[in-house]
């Protein structure tokens, strides 16, 4: 569990830091601010006095705010209408009412407490809402360099430095949860440093606090393991696979037509590629992520098909059963990543229905840890609607493949080296991170607000 806290003024670049933070740690971020401006715009909107302090908690308490990559109020996006400069006259005087902060300050450490892993951006994030966070920060900058910053950004047209400084007079004079440095709190002035720059200091001091370490820093290449327990394919067998995935492929790329995108960041070595699952076609859809030869945990049952079985065992892949800890499932699996060949499981174990990926399996994470081996995220957009489940021939259906940044494991197991007792925690930690990377990577697939960009560069 990863809980960074950034707090500072406006436009001391906490909003583009958490961003990009969160992308590089694959966690959620929440903007506490943009929860204070939906409260003052709503205010505005139904003539809610900013001063009085007991009708702005009540109202602040009746509003379904939602805060994501758009902000809503009662289902309507005001992501813009929360930028306005009469939204940014009011917000201040909102924001001290410490009956409104009690009310907002409740829904933040409930997101935190949901998630367990977040970027979290306001004032008082490492001072009241998250005292214990991970890592605390206190982002600075010149008032000048901020109010450039902001103006450039076009949250606040026309505000100068002059205004920036009331506001931040107001919030760091309020009585109630004032902007202050959190005792522990990391330091970062930002006048003069890229967005790289404070996010690379942010990391190395998470990496230093021992709590779950950012992982998609690239990782080091590993060094082979030793005393293979099986041998890779011979000539024959590769040539067999060759014909069979040309096949699969091609037949694939006329039924599922679509790009693969970020798959230039596969490892070269063995992988564990874990994509998401919706239909009984994704094992044929994602075999166009790499050349390579792609070896499968496939469930039992449907090894009792013999043509499936064939053309799987052809394939390379080898049956396991579903819901346990299929002792020889993974002793084969841990043969082929030891022989330097990437493998692929699907985490989610059965087809799922819908957008959300859930109460994953901890195989993929277990084994990960186990052979020391990154794995890849792959969501398959489109897939459930090729073949939903209970269709029994799929369809021609435009696909959308998004691979996501290597995870490394060895940043889950602090200390310890791969091959060993894989700690509890460490599995826990990393399926969670894992179910958030393919959660992301899936709404980006399908096109739903989210992680756009979320997998790795073209390719
Ligand atoms: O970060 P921002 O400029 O969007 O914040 C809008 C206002 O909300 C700002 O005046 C400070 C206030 N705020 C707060 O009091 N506590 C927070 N945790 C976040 C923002």
């Amino acid at each position: 569990m990863t809980l960074v806290a950034i707090d500072g003024p406006a436009g001391s670049g906490k909003s583009t830091v958490a961003a990009a933070l969160a992308a590089r740690l694959g966690l959620a971020r929440l903007d506490t601010g943009a929860m204070y401006r939906a409260v003052a715009l709503a205010a505005l909107e139904r003539g809610v006095d900013p001063g009085d302090a007991d009708a702005l908690a009540a109202l602040a308490r009746g509003l379904e705010i939602e805060v994501a990559e758009t902000v809503r109020v009662d289902g309507r996006d005001v992501s813009a209408a929360i930028r306005s400069p009469e939204v940014n006259a009011v917000v201040s005087e909102v924001a001290a009412h410490p009956a409104v902060r009690a009310e907002l300050v409740r829904r933040q450490r409930a997101w935190a407490l949901a998630r367990g892993s977040g970027v979290v951006e306001g004032r008082d994030i490492g001072t009241v809402v998250l005292p214990d966070a991970t890592l605390k920060v206190y982002l600075d900058a010149d008032p000048a360099v901020r109010a450039q910053r902001r103006a450039a950004g076009g949250h606040l047209p026309g505000e100068g430095a002059t205004s920036l400084r009331e506001r931040d007079a107001k919030d760091a004079g309020r009585a109630a949860s004032p902007l202050r440095v959190a005792p522990g709190a990391l330091v970062i002035d930002s006048s003069v440093l890229g967005v790289d720059e404070v996010v690379g200091r942010i990391l190395a001091a998470l990496a230093g606090r021992g709590g779950v370490p950012p992982t998609p820093t690239p990782a080091p290449p590993r060094a082979p393991r030793p005393a293979p327990a099986s041998r890779g394919p011979g000539a024959g067998e590769l040539a067999f696979y060759r014909v069979c995935r040309a096949i699969a492929v091609g037949a694939s790329h006329l039924y599922f037509p679509g790009p693969v995108l970020g798959r230039r960041e596969l490892p070269r070595g063995p992988f564990i590629l874990a994509p998401t699952h919706r239909s009984y076609v994704d094992w044929l859809i994602a075999a166009r992520v790499t050349r390579r030869r792609l070896r499968y945990l496939v469930k039992e049952e449907v090894w009792r098909s013999r043509v499936a079985g064939r053309l799987l065992e052809a394939l390379g892949a080898s049956p396991v059963a579903r819901n346990s800890a299929d002792r020889q499932a993974i002793t084969h699996a841990l043969g082929v990543l030891r022989d330097g060949e990437p493998i692929v499981v699907f985490p989610e174990g059965t087809r799922r229905r819908g957008p959300a990926v859930a109460d994953i399996q901890e195989g993929a994470a277990y084994l990960a840890l186990r052979a020391g081996v990154p794995i890849v995220p792959v969501a398959l957009g489109g897939s459930e609607r090729a073949m939903p489940r209970g269709s029994t021939l799929p369809r021609p259906t435009r696909v959308r493949i998004l691979v996501g940044e290597a995870i490394d494991p060895a940043a889950f197991l602090p200390g310890a080296g791969s091959g060993g007792r894989v700690p509890r925690v460490a599995t826990h930690a990393l399926t969670e991170h894992l179910r958030q990377r393919l959660q992301e990577l899936l709404d980006a697939a399908e096109g739903r607000a989210g992680a756009e960009g979320a997998a790795g560069g073209g390719g």
